[in-house]
C-alpha cells in the first residue's frame, strides 16, 4: 500500500443557495479543488451523495459530475452512507491511490437539500423504515431519544446540550463558508423552538446546500501538487444496529467507537496524540456521545467538555473549529469531505482566526443515519 495525501482542497459555502444546481455546486468545489493543487486531470472519482434522487430527482451522480467537469471518459462512481456518503466516499478515494490503481484521485461530496423536496421524509429515509419510520419518527426524535437516555444514565442536563450549540456558533461565526455566522448564548439555545424535546432548534443541524472536494495524490508524487500535503495516516470503518431499539445501550454508538479504535490502530495515534477534531455534531447529544467514543472524555463525561472550554479553541481538544455541522451546516453528503478540507486547512496552518496552534495530528469522524455507520480518518501534518 502508498502513502496517500491531500494535495488540494475546495469547497461551497454552505447554507440555502437557491441560485445553484446540485452540478453547479460539485463543479465549483471540484474547479476550486483542482485549481489549488494546479491538476489538469484526475485518474479517478469518488462522490458521496445521500439522495440526490430524493432531493432534486437525479440519480447516477457519478457519470454527471464528471461530464460537467469537462472530464467524461474516467472512471467515477458515486458513493452512498447516508450522512456519512462523503467520509465513506474518501476511503475509497484512499484505496484507489494507496492500491496503485490511480495517482490523482478526486473525492467529493454534495447535496442540494433545498429545491422543494419533503426533506424530514428524505433523511428519515436513512433510519428503519420497518421498525422506526413507519410509526412516524423523525430524525431530531431519534437523537431526542439517544439524548434521553444519555440523560438518565450520566445526568445530562439540557444546558449540557446548550453548551454544545454555543460552542459550535461561536466558531461558525469566524468561517466565511459556514451557514450561520452569530454568536448565540446558552439562553438564546434553551429558548429556541422545540424540536423534539428536549433537542431545540439551536441544537439541530440545518437544512443545507453545498459541495467540497479533495485531490489525493501518492505521498511521493505529492511535491508536484503542493509544498504543504496532509497524509491520511489510517483509517476505520465501521457499522452498527440501524433500528435503535436493536442497541443494547441507547447512549453509546458502538458503529463511532469500533471505526475509531480500527483508525487508532492503523495510525499508532491515540486519542491523546489529535490536536484537533471534526466530529459529526448533526445535533448538540451526538457530540457529547461520539467525543466519548473516539476516547476524548471517558463515558459520561462527555456532557462537560463544551462547557468547561475542554473542547473549544484554546481548550485541550479543540473539536469542530468549522463550526460543525450545527453551524457551518449539514448538505448530508458533503459534510464528510468539508470535516477533512478543515483538517487539512488547520494542519497547513491556513485556518486564520480559528487557527489550533501547533496542530500536527488532526482527525475527522462523520457517521451515517442515527449511528448505524461510520467513518475516521486520522491526518499528519509531513
Ligand atoms: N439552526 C439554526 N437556525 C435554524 C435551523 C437550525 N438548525 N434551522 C432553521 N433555522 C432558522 C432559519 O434560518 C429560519 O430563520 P429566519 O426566520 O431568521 O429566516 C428559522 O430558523 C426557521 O427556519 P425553517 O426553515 O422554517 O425551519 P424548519 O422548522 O423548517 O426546520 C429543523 C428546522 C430543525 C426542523 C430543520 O433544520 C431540520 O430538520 N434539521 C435537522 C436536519 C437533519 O436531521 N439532518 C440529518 C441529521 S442525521
Amino acid at each position: 500500500m502508498r502513502d496517500v495525501a491531500i494535495v488540494g482542497a475546495g469547497m461551497t459555502r454552505f447554507g440555502e443557495l437557491w441560485e445553484s444546481s446540485l452540478r453547479d455546486l460539485f463543479v465549483d468545489a471540484a474547479v476550486e479543488a483542482l485549481g489549488s493543487a494546479g491538476a489538469d486531470h484526475v485518474d479517478d472519482l469518488y462522490v458521496g451523495n445521500m439522495s440526490g434522487g430524493q432531493f432534486v430527482g437525479q440519480e447516477h451522480l457519478a457519470p454527471l459530475m464528471a461530464d460537467h467537469l469537462g472530464m467524461a471518459g474516467i472512471p467515477a462512481t458515486r458513493v452512498e452512507s447516508a450522512c456519512a456518503s462523503g467520509g465513506a466516499a474518501l476511503r475509497l478515494g484512499y484505496m484507489s491511490v494507496a492500491s496503485g490503481m490511480a495517482d490523482l484521485v478526486l473525492v467529493a461530496g454534495v447535496e442540494k437539500m433545498n429545491d422543494g423536496a419533503d426533506v424530514t421524509n428524505v433523511l428519515a429515509s436513512a433510519a428503519d423504515q420497518e421498525t422506526e419510520v413507519y410509526y412516524g419518527i423523525t430524525f431530531p426524535g431519534l437523537y431526542a431519544m439517544i439524548a434521553r437516555a444519555h440523560m438518565a444514565k450520566y445526568g445530562t442536563t439540557p444546558e449540557d446540550l446548550a453548551w454544545v450549540s454555543v460552542k459550535a456558533h461561536r466558531n461558525g461565526a469566524m468561517n466565511a463558508k459556514a451557514q450561520f455566522r452569530r454568536e448565540v448564548t446558552v439562553e438564546d439555545v434553551m429558548n429556541s423552538t422545540m424540536v423534539a424535546d428536549p433537542l431545540t432548534l439551536l441544537e439541530c443541524s440545518p437544512v443545507s446546500d453545498g459541495a467540497a472536494a479533495v485531490l489525493l495524490a501518492p505521498m511521493d508524487q505529492a511535491s508536484k501538487y503542493t509544498d504543504r500535503p496532509v497524509r491520511i495516516r489510517g483509517i476505520g470503518q465501521a457499522t452498527s444496529s440501524m433500528a435503535l431499539a436493536d442497541r443494547k445501550d441507547l447512549s453509546k454508538l458502538d458503529a463511532v467507537a469500533l471505526a475509531a479504535e480500527r483508525a487508532y490502530k492503523a495510525s499508532g495515534i491515540t486519542p491523546r496524540d489529535v490536536h484537533v477534531a471534526e466530529v459529526h455534531d448533526c445535533f448538540a447529544i451526538a457530540e457529547i456521545c461520539c467525543i466519548e467514543a473516539l476516547g476524548f472524555a471517558s463515558e459520561g463525561e462527555g456532557k462537560n467538555a463544551a462547557r468547561s472550554g475542554m473542547t473549544a479553541l484554546g481548550g485541550e481538544i479543540p473539536v469542530n473549529t468549522s463550526g460543525g455541522l450545527k453551524s457551518k451546516g449539514h448538505p448530508v453528503g458533503a459534510s464528510g469531505v468539508a470535516q477533512a478540507i478543515e483538517i487539512f486547512e488547520q494542519l497547513r496552518g491556513e485556518a486564520g482566526e480559528r487557527q489550533v496552534e501547533g496542530a500536527h495530528i488532526g482527525l475527522t469522524q462523520n457517521m451515517g443515519g442515527s449511528g448505524a455507520s461510520s467513518v475516521v480518518h486520522i491526518f499528519e501534518r509531513v
